[in-house]
């Protein structure tokens, strides 16, 4: 499908690890940092469904990838043989002091069960459908005037000068945070995600960069600990746990965690599905003729592009699909590859934005389900809406410059646009 291709220049990737080794041999040696699973990864999983639906490397210091959606489901709802201590592969593995127990570095995406069940639940309110919905004319409002802005640029880019940054000014918002600290959050979403240096932090920079982090979301805590208002800052810092305040740890890896969660994902799926449009004039056609499936629409574009990947444990020695996987090893929960299994879907390749049954599994399966959903739907639907009735014809301007992040949460990160036709 043309529309699966974009540059496989290495140098366009963004946040790949330089000392990787290109991959050969995917079904002995997967690499999800490699440039070929950045830019097209469709092709990768479809080999692998056929020849070697459970595959092993040594990287990361040995690590399995389930490409179909029985194997992603069955890992993600077996709590017993798998933890989620750590979720971003790297290459090194936290040992048993590292992370402070029950809490996990960010509760409760790294919390087991029981713990997690407690720390998951005091977070629902927060995301409620009626809280989400509140927010819907402010993130109207972000839209607006970001493509206000962009009308007069020159050289205007869907996912630098817009999707980008949709999700950072909603989470900001919810947080409390400076508004123009946008740039400090971007920056702790690379450390995080694409740099995994939380899990390894094993040398005086990324030591540093861990400290710095702590130190920005230890200034916001005093702030609203100083000044307190309506947000879920706020919220936590009041929340109590058998009728105790959570720990100091416990905030700030949750606060982590949503910024983390919040941003790259929506603004990689928000970026994808215009990347998507960008290339599609029909599709762009039929949203303009049919308004009426734009729900539909979203959960396809949720599907077909789901950005998140997450990362397990291995916690006891077990065998699954005849291998032997041994504790301590890493495995990929590709979300995105089980979306795109044709056992499980029909035309699980093709884009069909009226597509009436779609149980995807972009958000994650099992306990830790994204909390966070309603708000991704919401932002996804207005940023595509408010696009879409500005910039109906809009196209990409070249295809081959789109550049796409490495590793486990994988959007467009730059996309360069014409926002009319061109003569
Ligand atoms: C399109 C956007 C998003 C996608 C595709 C997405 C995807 C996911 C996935 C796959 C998981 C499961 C993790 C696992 O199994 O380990 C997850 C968990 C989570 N997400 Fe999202 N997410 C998105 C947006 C958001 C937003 C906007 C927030 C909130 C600000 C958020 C907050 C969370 C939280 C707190 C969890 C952990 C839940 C738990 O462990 O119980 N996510 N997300």
């Amino acid at each position: 499908m043309s529309t699966d291709h974009a540059s496989k220049d290495p140098e366009l990737i963004e946040g790949r690890p330089d000392e990787h080794r290109p991959v050969s041999d995917w079904a002995t040696d997967f690499d999800h940092t490699d440039p070929q699973w950045a830019t097209n990864p469709f092709p990768i999983w479809e080999d692998l469904r056929a020849s070697c639906p459970l595959s092993r490397t040594e990287r990361f210091g040995g690590a399995w990838l389930p490409v179909t959606q029985e194997l992603v489901s069955t890992i993600a709802y077996d709590t017993e043989n798998y933890t989620s201590r750590a979720v971003v592969v790297s290459e090194t593995r936290p040992g048993p002091d590292d992370l402070p127990a029950p809490i996990g570095l960010a509760p409760p995406i790294t919390s087991d069960p029981p713990f997690h069940h407690m720390a998951r639940r005091l977070l629902l309110p927060a995301f409620a459908p009626k809280k989400i919905e509140a927010l819907t004319d402010s993130t109207i409002a972000i839209c607006e005037e970001l493509l206000d802005e962009i009308a007069h640029m020159d050289a205007p880019d869907a996912a630098l000068h817009y999707s980008q940054h949709i999700p950072v000014r909603v989470i900001a918002h919810m947080l409390g945070f400076p508004a123009s600290d946008a740039d400090i959050f971007r920056h702790i979403i690379h450390v995080v995600i694409e740099e995994g240096v939380r899990s390894e932090a094993d040398d005086e920079g990324r030591i540093a960069e861990t400290l710095a982090i702590d130190a920005y979301f230890d200034a916001q805590i005093a702030d609203h600990v100083a000044n307190p208002r309506d947000d879920l800052t706020n919220f936590l810092l009041d929340a109590r746990l058998d009728g105790q305040p959570l720990a100091h740890e416990h905030v700030r890896g949750t606060m982590l965690l949503l910024l983390v969660a919040g941003i790259d994902t929506t603004w990689s799926a928000i970026g994808a599905a215009l990347w998507h449009l960008g290339q599609r004039p029909d599709h762009r056609h039929q949203l303009v003729e049919q308004p009426e499936i734009w729900p539909f629409a979203i959960e396809e574009f949720l599907r077909a592009y789901a950005p998140v990947t997450m990362g397990r444990l291995v916690a006891k020695d077990h065998v699954l699909h005849g291998q032997n996987l041994s504790e301590g090893d890493w495995v990929l929960l590709p979300f995105p590859a089980a979306n795109r299994d044709p056992e499980f879907l029909a035309d699980a390749d093709q884009v069909v934005l009226d597509r009436p049954e779609n149980r995807h599994s972009a958000f994650g399966l099992g306990i830790h389900r994204c909390i966070g959903s309603n708000l991704a739907r919401m932002e996804m639907t207005v940023a595509l809406q408010q696009w879409m009735a500005r910039y109906p014809d809009f196209s990409l301007s070249d295809p081959g410059a789109v550049t796409w992040s490495a590793g486990q949460v994988r959007g467009p990160r730059s996309i360069p646009v014409h926002l009319s036709p061109t003569a």
